[in-house]
């Protein structure tokens, strides 16, 4: 037995926030927000709703897709850079909020590679035999921790959720390798200074924006351009494939042209990059999965195609998985 992705959802606010508006709010424009990164448009939370909410969206899709109840998941394992509270886990929120019984439920913090690295962790349970079937959301919205007066972050970011189910699969498919890396060198570099343990939440860091998301903009790109690379041919190689071998890289999306870099670094198509970009920001640890969701709705995926999931971001993380896609069967 192997272990595989056996359904997918997601889910998308309605709000939509384009860059024409962002031109209402801060010092920039349609143009350069599109050039420079490749993004038109985002969705916004509701004003009303928490990721809890977006979690439990995409995980009904993902529990119908696989054609499963809620009663068969084993495991909760959720990934996020905003969590709703520091204490308790998004996780356990949804735990309740999908009606779940009382099946183990944590949440993952390892920046916009979460969804890597859950997915990495759900497969161990269930290839140890402990568990049989993991529900593994990313969920953020990080326009609740942005500063909507400093345009080099505020444009960059879009809220959404994504929810992949992990299962037994025929033998040789599904998850076929995972590479899992971190340097906390980097940990300036992309980060919200306050409102943990180490920086409370005071008058003065409320003042000073503590809160939003800070990053040092061209070292993380310099750092993404170089981790995607290192991620991509690290789970190749254990998967003892090489990039010809793969049909859609799945990276994450932050920025079009880091994916140009990437395309051009390992001189394949670009269109054998799955982008979403344009629509919805970067969505953090969602963003992968909202493109694999999105992939496989359109029927683009078929038995025995290679996939690669890439990802990098706060920590710093980066990561992936190799897929070997099998349409899942329901055993009745
Ligand atoms: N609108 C208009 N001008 C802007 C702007 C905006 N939204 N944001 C920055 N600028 C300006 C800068 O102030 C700067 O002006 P100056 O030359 O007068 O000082 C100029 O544009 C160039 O800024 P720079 O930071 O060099 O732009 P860039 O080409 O590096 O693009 C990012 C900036 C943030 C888009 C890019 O560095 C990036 O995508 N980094 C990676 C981010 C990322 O992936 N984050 C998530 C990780 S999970």
């Amino acid at each position: 037995m192997s272990v595989g992705i056996i359904g997918t959802g997601s889910y998308l606010p309605s709000k939509v926030l384009t860059n024409f508006d962002l031109e209402k709010i801060v010092d920039t424009s349609d143009e350069w927000i599109k050039t420079r990164t490749g993004i038109s448009e985002r969705r916004i939370i509701d004003d009303n709703a928490n990721i809890s909410d977006m979690a439990v969206e995409a995980s009904k899709k993902a529990l119908l897709d696989a054609d499963l109840e809620v009663s068969d998941i084993d495991l909760i394992i959720l990934a996020t850079c905003s969590p709703e509270t520091l204490m308790p886990s998004t996780s356990c929120l949804v735990q309740q909020k999908l009606g779940a019984k009382t099946i183990p439920a944590f949440d993952v913090s390892a920046g916009c590679t979460g969804l890597i690295y859950a997915i990495t962790i759900g497969t161990q349970f269930i290839e140890t035999g402990m568990y049989e079937k993991v529900l593994v959301i990313g969920a953020d919205a990080l326009s609740r921790h942005l500063d909507w007066t400093d345009r080099t972050t505020c444009v960059l970011f879009g809220d959404g959720a994504g929810a992949v189910i992990l299962g037994k699969v025929q033998k040789g498919y599904g998850i076929i390798s995972n590479y899992l890396a971190a340097d906390g060198k980097g940990a300036d570099l992309l980060k919200i200074p306050a409102g943990g343990s180490g920086l409370p939440a005071t008058e003065d860091s409320f003042e000073k924006k503590l809160h939003c998301v800070q990053m040092s903009g061209s070292e993380v790109f310099k750092f993404a351009t170089r981790a995607l690379p290192r991620a991509t041919k690290a789970a190749l190689k254990r998967a003892n494939l090489t990039i010809d071998d793969v049909k859609y890289i799945i990276p994450h999306q932050a920025n079009i042209r880091i994916l140009e870099n990437v395309a051009k670094k390992f001189g394949v198509g670009f269109d054998k990059l799955i982008k979403n970009i344009d629509k919805y920001g970067n969505t953090s640890t969602a963003s992968i999965a909202i493109a694999l969701d999105e992939l496989q709705r359109a029927n683009k995926i078929h038995e025995g195609d290679i996939l690669l999931l890439v990802g990098f971001g706060a920590g710093l993380t980066w990561g992936a998985n190799v897929i070997k896609w099998v349409k899942y069967k329901k055993s009745k």
